[in-house]
């Protein structure tokens, strides 16, 4: 694509800057939703467009805004910048090099559902993009975007940057939640959903970085031009953040549906070690495993479901040949571990359990019993957990094990554990938990 709609950053210097910004229609949508437009007709341009969540559910935005009662006081918009998947970083590139965008976003998802405060929670560790939005914060208001009676009329709005603590369930909507509230960031049983019950029980819309930098254009240009990018029911465009074994990796936007997972990989430069690439993760850790068979599937929701994997939030983790995938799948297994919030018991113990497994295995110690094994627990998670989470645990076993059970053999029949390699790396992991957690 020759021009970026959401990565403008890459073709307009200092876009960052809201002279820049406005110099490129910046605020000019939000200038005509407030002074000439209503709620419900924003609300109605973005349901029409058809956009889809792009936090990892894909849920059409204009539906969830539709969800939030008109007559409930007060509503607030909450935009998720947790990004916290291993391999994604989209929201941190929009954040820092097109901040406005995402402000302009929030502002009009805002006026949509009648919000006069909206937060945007970043990471604890986006300090650095942080400060980028926090100054395009402060120059919005300076110019009069934000703030009391926006542009002569009785519409105010304030929005306001919180960060987090640096937990990846912070990225699940409830827990981000209570973590704003001040709690512990632990999910909330659901329904209530948070468009009835959110930010302190109040209406509230949740949607991610990405969601959000999209509506300016929609307003600005119409759903008809926007629907008229994408497939039916994957419409516009697509931040895909790209890394592993690539020669190029970075961000990515595309049209969804028009390129293949190939083709993506063709655009970050192929293998960047010179050996076939075996298998890509679409979602980071959380998503079912794709091997390499399938990389002619097209990039949109519908599609990669049909190869039983998802689109999530579109971080492409490519591996070639050399990784094995007992090994991948215990980096995985112990990243969850490490991130459950121990809520529930399936997925706190469950993962514990399927991390020693692994350590077992990698130890030199495992044998074919343990395989078997690894399966009987995953069925202990599956279905059971409180909050998707665990079921994000259960895909890096369930699907190594569907698309690549032969390494699983090997590395036992192989006798490959227990190398000083992986030796190593247990010991030095052991240390991390003991000394760092
Ligand atoms: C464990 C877990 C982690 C999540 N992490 C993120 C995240 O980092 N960023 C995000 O936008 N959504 C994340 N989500 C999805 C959110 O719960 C929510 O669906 C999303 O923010 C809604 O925004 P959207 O409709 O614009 O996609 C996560 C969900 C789960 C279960
Ligand atoms: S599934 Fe895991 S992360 Fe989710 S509530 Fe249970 S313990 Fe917490």
């Amino acid at each position: 694509m020759a021009k970026h709609l959401l990565l403008r950053d890459l073709d307009i210097p200092n876009i960052r800057e809201i002279e820049v910004y406005q110099a490129n229609d910046g605020y000019a949508a939000w200038h005509k939703a407030v002074t000439t437009m209503k709620g419900e007709d924003v609300l109605g341009i973005v349901k029409d467009a058809g956009l889809r969540g792009r936090g990892g559910a894909g849920f059409p935005a204009g539906l969830k805004w539709s969800f939030i009662p008109k007559d409930v006081f007060p509503k607030y918009v909450v935009v998720n910048g947790d990004e916290s998947e291993p391999g994604t970083f989209k929201d941190h590139q929009l954040i820092r090099g097109n901040p406005h965008q995402v402000i302009e976003g929030t502002a009009l998802c805002a006026f949509a559902i009648g919000s006069n405060l909206a937060y945007i929670y970043l990471r604890g560790e986006f300090s650095e993009p942080g400060k980028a939005l926090e100054k395009a914060l402060d120059e919005a208001y300076a110019k009069g975007m934000l703030g009391k009676n926006l542009f002569g009329t009785n519409y105010s709005l304030d929005i306001r940057v919180h960060y987090g603590a640096g937990a990846y369930i912070c990225g699940e909507e409830s827990a981000l939640l209570e973590s704003l509230e001040g709690r512990i960031g632990q999910p909330r049983l659901k329904p209530p959903f948070p468009a009835t019950n959110g930010l302190y029980n109040k209406p509230t819309v949740i949607n991610n970085v990405e969601t959000l930098a999209n509506v300016p254009l929609i307003v600005h240009n119409g759903a008809a031009w926007y629907k008229a990018m994408g497939t039916e029911k994957s419409t516009g465009v697509k931040l895909f953040s790209v890394s592993g074994h690539v020669k190029n990796p970075g961000n990515y936007e595309l049209e969804l549906g028009k390129f293949s997972i190939q083709d993506l990989l063709d655009m970050a430069g192929g293998s960047s070690t010179g050996r076939p690439i075996k298998a890509v993760l679409p979602a980071g850790s959380s998503s079912p495993i794709i091997p390499a068979a399938n990389f002619g599937a097209k990039l949109d929701y519908e599609s990669m479901g049909t190869i039983g994997s998802v689109l999530g939030s579109c971080s492409f983790i490519f591996m070639d040949d050399s990784v094995n995938m007992v090994w991948a799948a215990r980096k995985m297994i112990r990243f969850f571990k490490h991130e459950s919030c121990g809520k529930c018991t399936p997925c706190r113990e469950g993962t514990n359990w399927a991390l020693k497994l692994y350590n077992k295995m990698l130890s030199g110690e495992g044998g074919k019993a343990d395989i078997d094994l690894i399966a009987d627990v995953n069925k202990q998670i599956i279905g059971k957990c409180f909050c998707p989470l665990g079921e994000f645990a259960t895909s890096s076993m369930t699907f190594t094990l569907k698309h690549f059970k032969q390494d699983y053999i090997d590395f036992v029949e192989k006798k490959m554990g227990g190398s000083p390699e992986f030796l190593a790396e247990l010991a030095r992991d052991a240390h991390a938990t003991h000394g760092g957690h």
